[in-house]
């Protein structure tokens, strides 16, 4: 059942594809789908989120540091009583999560874990004051993670993926906004992720989505739709 919507943070999934729907390449490296423009956009929607989640296997793959570039948003933020970046978000049922990444180094915010119980002491000891490692059953349910984030405080997430956690998110109808880039260009690798895998969504073809705008960044066209109009 999903919370109610005054018990969990509005949430926002992010994600950039190619024309032919893919969200990397098949070489496990980071593919850069983005404009400038783009990623300039990106930044101003992280400085509206009290909180970013991203896959184990995004911060892995991509070490993404996930802060504010800008530093105008960084003092709008401070002047509003924010922290100057918002709260990193990760989950992992292995636990295979590196001190070093800059997930955990790079930025004063606070890191939030959520861990599979066996792999949680292990991670405790290697994160030690890095971050806050929640033991979680897993595979963890959004469900449960958005009410305990609303509890710490968090009232919007931006959710940026990878194919992975895009797919939990969207499968378990707890999305509010799809914020979609398209990249001008084809991918064309079978083994590449795509935005999403196969799973049963709420919003199937008996359910639209409503397009709430289109908007160009560069050579990258976003469109947001709305999953549960009026909750925006
Ligand atoms: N284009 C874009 O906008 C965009 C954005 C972000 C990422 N990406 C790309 O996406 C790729 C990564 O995507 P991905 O699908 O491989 O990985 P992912 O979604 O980032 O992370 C998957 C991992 O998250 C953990 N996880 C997922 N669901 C869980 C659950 N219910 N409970 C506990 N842990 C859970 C698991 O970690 P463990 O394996 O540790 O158990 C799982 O392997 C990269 O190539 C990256 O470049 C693209």
């Amino acid at each position: 059942m999903t919370a109610p919507l005054n018990e969990r943070p509005h949430v926002v999934l992010s994600a950039a594809i190619s024309i032919d729907g893919c969200s990397a390449d098949a070489s496990g490296r980071r593919l850069i789908l983005s404009s400038p423009e783009d990623f300039d956009a990106v930044d101003a929607l992280r400085a509206e989120c009290d909180a970013i989640l991203v896959g184990a296997g995004t911060i892995r793959g991509d070490n993404p540091r996930l802060v504010i570039r800008s530093e105008t948003r960084r003092q709008e933020r401070r002047s509003k009583v924010m922290p100057p970046d918002p709260v990193k978000v990760t989950l992992t049922e292995s636990g295979q999560l590196d001190a070093g990444l800059d997930f955990f180094r790079m930025g004063g915010a606070e890191k939030i874990v959520y861990c599979s119980r066996v792999a949680t002491p292990v991670l405790r000891s290697r994160l030690g004051t890095l971050a806050t490692v929640i033991a979680v059953e897993t595979p963890a349910r959004p469900e449960f993670i958005l009410a305990d984030l609303h509890a710490r405080g968090i009232r919007k997430l931006l959710v940026e993926g990878g194919s992975a956690v895009r797919t939990l998110f969207l499968s378990a109808g707890v999305v509010d906004e799809i914020r979609l880039a398209i990249a001008p260009f084809f991918v064309g690798e079978e083994r590449a992720p795509r935005f999403v895998s196969s799973a049963r969504f709420p919003h199937s073809k008996n359910r639209r989505m409503t397009i709430k705008s289109v908007e160009q960044f560069g050579d990258m066209i976003v469109i947001w739709y709305l999953l549960r109009p009026g909750s925006n």
